[in-house]
């Protein structure tokens, strides 16, 4: 189980007054709050989504419930460690992956790294191959491990940066942003990587992203943290119901057309041409499709659930 009780992390950052003297020999700082008073309890076995706009506290708190920062406040109990003590023990049990940063080594084929944390995390050589060939059956990728890294897609990196992240059979994972910058079949087979894995090792995993699609399809409970403090913990099917009742339709016009026209279709979210962003009550989207294919000429169309940052604004107001 992981616990958290009133965790604060606090950065000095440096702050610039102007003057030069004073710049460089009196530097000045001011704390930045990043975490307030965080609680949270995450039982065995359970995947939580960790949601937030930018610059909210996710990736801090990911970093100290595995260790790599150091909390000035709080109460930090994961299945009976407290992470920066980094034990051998725990280290085991826990694993990190970053979307937006590697652990491979870019020159050399992925089973380079493998062996490398085979020898880290002192995996045997049985175990090592079942779990290799299990991983890497479940993302099928078998004819990836073995060529360098730098030949490989961003969607076919992160594949290998899971198995490197999985090779020792973490019981806990902390995912940021696993899926950022993956195009939407890529992204399914992480998502779908990542059920699986919680389900086979009965894994606990707290997963961070931008994507509301993401959340969706793995999480059912989510938390929401905005400027450092947890404002939404719960079950996402009823923060869905409740706060996102529109869908947007983004059009790529081909030719520039009176905004009052517009208008008169639906609610204009956003219009710069040659793009404009309706919003519509999601009942009512295959009515306004249809009458946006008959009457508007566009070259392209997108229709979204309304942001992560957008629902967040909502509850945040309430
Ligand atoms: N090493 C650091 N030194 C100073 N400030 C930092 C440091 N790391 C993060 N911060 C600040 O702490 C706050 C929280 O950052 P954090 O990276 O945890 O946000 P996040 O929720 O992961 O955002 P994003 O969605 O953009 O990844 C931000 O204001 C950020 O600028
Ligand atoms: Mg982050």
């Amino acid at each position: 189980m992981i616990s958290v009780k009133n965790l604060t992390k606090i950065y000095k950052i440096y702050k610039k007054t102007g003057n030069i003297f004073t710049d460089l020999f009196f530097r000045q700082y001011k704390d930045l709050v990043a975490l307030d008073d965080v609680s949270f309890e995450i039982e065995d076995n359970e995947l939580v989504s960790f949601i937030g706009p930018n610059g909210a506290g996710k990736t801090t708190t990911l970093k100290i419930l595995s260790g790599i920062l150091y909390p000035d406040r709080g109460k930090i109990n994961i299945n009976g460690f407290y992470p920066f003590d980094k034990k051998k023990e725990f280290l085991r049990q826990i694993t990190f992956v970053m979307g937006q940063k590697s652990q491979l080594f870019w020159d050399l084929p992925a089973i380079d790294t493998f062996l490398l944390n085979k020898e880290i995390y002192q995996i045997n050589d049985n175990q090592f191959k079942k779990t290799l060939d299990n991983l890497t059956n479940i993302l099928n990728c078998q004819n990836l491990i073995n060529k360098p890294v730098k030949m490989l897609s961003l969607g076919e990196r992160m594949k290998m940066e899971f198995i490197a992240a999985l090779l020792h059979s973490p019981k806990i994972a902390f995912l940021d942003e696993p899926t950022i910058g993956l195009d939407i079949f890529s992204q399914e087979a992480i998502r779908s990587f990542i059920k699986s894995y919680q389900k086979e090792f009965k894994a606990t995993i707290i997963l961070t992203s931008h994507y509301l699609e993401d959340v969706k399809k793995l999480a059912k409970r989510m938390l929401i943290i905005n400027q450092g403090k947890i404002i939404y913990d719960g079950k996402l099917t009823d923060i869905i119901k409740k706060f996102s009742q529109n869908k947007y339709i983004t059009l790529n016009l081909d030719k520039e057309i009176d905004k009052k026209n517009l208008e008169k279709i639906a609610l204009i979210a956003q219009y710069q041409y040659p793009k404009v962003v309706f919003q519509v009550k999601k009942d009512d989207l295959p009515e306004k499709i249809a009458i946006i294919s008959k009457n508007i000429p566009y070259t392209d169309i997108t229709i979204e659930d309304e942001k992560i940052e957008e629902i967040i604004k909502k509850i945040y107001k309430k």
